[in-house]
Parts: C-alpha cells; structure tokens; sequence
C-alpha cells in the first residue's frame, strides 16, 4: 500500500485571538502542526503533504523545518472554502493508486494507533471510505454519524445543519479519513456548498460514496481526549494539560519518582536510570539524561543536559547544555548556561553562573560567583564573589585555574589570566597577570585604623 497523508493546516483560527496562524501554537514546545506531521512520519508515507492558506508562508515554513527523512510538499488553498476544498488543493501532488489519510493540524495529539487501525481497517474491508468516529456524551460542535436501522452508514451531518433528532445523535466524526486516492478523484468534484455553512464539507464524501451504492465504514476509537480538535486558547491549555499528563505516567510507570505528575512539563525527551526523583514544577526541554539515583528539587529548568548518577539539583536552578558527572551537587538558584562540564563531587551553590566552564573533580564553588570560559582543575575551592573577567568589551577570554587552587572570596581574575597549581590568591584580589605555583598573591591597600574616631556631626543653622 502506497500511503500518502494529506495534513489540513489552512484554517485561520479566529477564536485564538492571535497574530499567529493556529497551527502554529505549540503544545509541549512544539507547534501542532509539527506534533502532527512526526505522528504522520512514524507512517512511513510514501509522502505528505500539507495545505496551507493563511499566513501560508510561516506555515510553510515550519513544515518544511520537519521535513526531514520524508517527501513532504505544501500546496495553497487561496480561499478557505471548507474541508474539501483544501483536499482539493492537494490533489495534484497525490499519486492515482495511493491510499490517502487526511489529518487535521489542528489535532495535535492524534494517537498513531488509530490512525494504523484505521487503515488496516481500510485494507482488510470493501468500504471505499474509512472513517474514524467517536462516542461522546456531549456531541455539541461535531458533524454527526448517520447510520441506517441496520447500523449501515449513511452520512455524516454537520452540527450546524442537524435536525432536533440528529443532534442527539452521540457518535461524531473525528474529522480523520481513510480512502483509495481514485474515490477522492472521483467524488471531490461533486461536492456542493449548499448548505448552513456555504462551505465544501469533506464529510459529504460519505452521502455521495452511499448514494452510488458503496460502503463507508467507521472506526470507533476511545481516545476522543487525543482526538480532539483546537479551537481556543482554552483547548489549547486542555491539550497541554493531556499531553504532559500521558508522559508524566509514562515516566511514572517506568519507575521515575514524580512528587505530583500534574506539575511536571516535558516539552522533548527525557531518558533515565532507576530512582531518579524529581520534585514539582520542573521544566524539561530539548533532549535530557538522566543517570541512577538523580533528585532534582522543585522548579528546576533543564534544557539538553546530561545528568549522571546521583547528581542533586537543589530547587530553582536553571542549566543549559551541560554534563554533570557522578555525584555533582548544584544549586540551590544556580544558573548553568551552556557549555559546561562539571566532573565527579564538584559542587556549584546558590547565584552561581557558570558559561562554558570546565570544573574539575571536588572543585566547589558555593556562592555568588561568575565563572565564564574558564578551565578549572581538582581540588579548586572559589571563594563567595568571585569573578572571571572574561570580556574586554570586544573579545572573550579564558581563565585558566589549576588543580588545588584557593581563590579567596571577592576576587577578581582578568582574563586572559592563568593560576598555577596549588596557588592561593587572597580575598579581594585583583588578578591580572599568572600566579606561579604555590605563590600567595594579594593586592590589597593596608587598613589604616583611627582609635576613639569622632564622626562629623550635623551643625546646628
Ligand atoms: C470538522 C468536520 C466535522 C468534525 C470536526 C472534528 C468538516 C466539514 N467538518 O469540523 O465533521 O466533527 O472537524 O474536529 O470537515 N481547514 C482548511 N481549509 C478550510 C477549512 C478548514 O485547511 O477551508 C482545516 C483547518 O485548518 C483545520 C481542519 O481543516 O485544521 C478542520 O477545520 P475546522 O473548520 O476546524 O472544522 P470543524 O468545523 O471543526
Ligand atoms: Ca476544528
């Protein structure tokens, strides 16, 4: 089977109140149209191929940055006329004896499952149309399925043209088809807009196919939460909300500790070892490791980090593309932008930031501090307040520390800058120029004390 999957990405979107085209919201991080067109991947198609309309450019755009390792093309609806008129837009990239799957971009979290039985379905029937349906308790705002007494269907009838006795009617049409390319071929054409709408409904394809006398079949799928389409910023939030709780029981059932699964956001992929615990509200992005043993504390950001074994990230810290090797303790409120490796047991406390810095095993640096583009050996301990001068207002440079160095508190190093091995550098010291080995350096006025010091006295006017 030759499978081509057309993804409806045409719509304006007016009840999301935005500049920004619909589909191009993002759940998890990422726009729903890009949620739909992995979902479409994993298919393996032949190709895909998605239907643009307002703001077609950006929308364009962004199809084309997932495109990779599939054949995707988009094609313009001029005017959004309806369903089946942006099915037709598609139509000259499809191939005759394809399979076609429509998908709407507006469905972000379309369970693959469905979308594989549904075409199974398609395969293993002599229906010319497969239709994925759902049975709700509120059917408000859905095309209704109309079957006959025999359960055979009839058509399908959107809310807006449904009569008192059609509107109780509780399967719906998910939006999402199935059909041989040549009956799209053959039926699109007769499509009308004489209805509520004046809009070409793809769900008409259904009465036509019937009236020739051929055979439409459903699939009724019980994951209408993953079904449902996003119309308003509300059903966004709800969208997000259902995404992140599926893997936040995913997480939980392959053994990760989450203290409350409904304040837990993934916006990438999260790997891990046995009895990592993560406490609420932290942010996961990009891609993230994490080994045996990690506990991160409440409201941590970690974006593209890997995180060895029995790491403890204290709460409200904030790291960016770094490696944390065993036993590396950090935060709280410590702030790791990208480029860092910190190696076994050091330690990084509370209004630390670190950028491109090499920290070597044991080396602590507790509290206050700025280390930029610097090399740092074992042992080192950085004293409170201390500072890497890496930026000379046009170029950076690198700070140089080597192993079992003690920087004493409130110093500066003006980088380039190099500290030998073993060298102590006392507190409020200006370093300017490489401190030999084992030397003491320290650049320091000398305290004058004054006994028994009158202060000045407020005169009387
Ligand atoms: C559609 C179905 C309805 C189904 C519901 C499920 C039709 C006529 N109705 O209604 O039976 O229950 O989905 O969510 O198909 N789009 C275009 N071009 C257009 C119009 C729409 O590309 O001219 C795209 C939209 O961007 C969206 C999708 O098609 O991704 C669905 O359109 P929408 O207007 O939201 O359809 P519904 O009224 O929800
Ligand atoms: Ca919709």
């Amino acid at each position: 089977m030759k499978l081509e999957i057309v993804i409806l990405a045409a719509g304006l979107g007016k009840r999301m109140h935005s500049a920004l085209p619909k589909v191009l919201h993002q759940v998890a991080g990422h726009s729903m149209l890009s949620h739909v067109i992995a979902t479409a991947k994993a298919l393996n198609p032949h190709k895909i191929v998605v239907v643009t309309g307002h703001q077609g450019e950006l929308v364009a755009a962004e199809a084309q940055r997932c495109a990779a390792e599939v054949s995707l093309s988009c094609c313009r609806q001029v005017e959004q006329k309806g369903t089946a008129d942006a099915v037709k837009a598609a139509l000259p990239e499809l191939t005759d004896d394809s399979v076609v799957l429509v998908l709407y971009a507006d469905t972000p979290l379309t369970p693959l499952d469905d979308l594989k039985q549904l075409l199974d379905a398609l395969d293993q029937t002599s229906a010319q149309l497969m239709l994925l349906t759902c049975l709700l308790a509120d059917p408000t705002g859905y095309g209704r399925i109309v079957r006959a007494a025999d359960g055979r269907i009839q058509g399908i009838v959107e809310q807006k043209d449904c009569s008192p006795e059609q509107l109780k009617i509780s399967e719906i049409n998910s939006g999402i088809i199935a059909l041989p390319c040549r009956v799209l071929q053959q039926y699109l054409p007769r499509i009308d807009c004489n209805n509520a709408q004046h809009e070409y409904y793809l769900t008409d394809l259904t009465g036509l196919i019937v009236k020739d006398g051929g055979q439409v079949g459903a699939l009724t799928s019980n994951n209408f939460a993953y079904l449902r389409g996003v119309n308003s910023k509300l059903q966004l939030a709800e969208a997000e909300r259902t995404y992140q709780r599926q893997q936040a029981e995913r997480l939980l059932t392959e053994g990760v500790t989450l203290a409350d699964p409904d304040r837990f956001d993934l916006r990438g992929s999260l790997e891990h070892g046995n009895d990592c615990y993560i406490d609420i509200n932290c942010v996961f992005s990009g891609h993230c490791v994490l080994g045996n043993n990690v506990v991160i504390g409440a409201g941590c950001i970690i974006r593209d980090c890997v995180i060895d074994d029995n790491v403890v990230i204290s709460p409200y810290s904030v790291l960016e593309q770094s490696h944390l090797k065993p036993e590396v303790t950090v935060g709280p409120f410590a702030r790791l932008r990208p480029g860092n490796t910190l190696e076994e047991k050091a330690h990084v406390g509370n209004f630390v930031e670190l950028k491109k810095a090499h920290l070597g095993a044991g080396t602590k640096a507790g509290h206050l501090s700025y280390l930029g583009d610097s090399e740092i050996g074992a042992g080192v301990n950085i004293g409170a307040g201390t500072i890497t001068c890496n930026y000379d207002g046009a170029n950076k440079h690198q700070t140089v520390i080597e192993d079992d160095v003690f920087v004493g508190s409130d110093t500066q190093l003006v980088a380039p800058v190099t500290v030998r091995r073993g060298a102590t550098i006392a507190a409020g010291t200006t370093v300017t120029k490489e401190v030999p080995a084992d030397a003491l350096v320290l650049t320091r006025t000398r305290a004058l004390y004054k006994t028994h010091y009158q202060r000045p006295r407020k005169q009387k006017k």
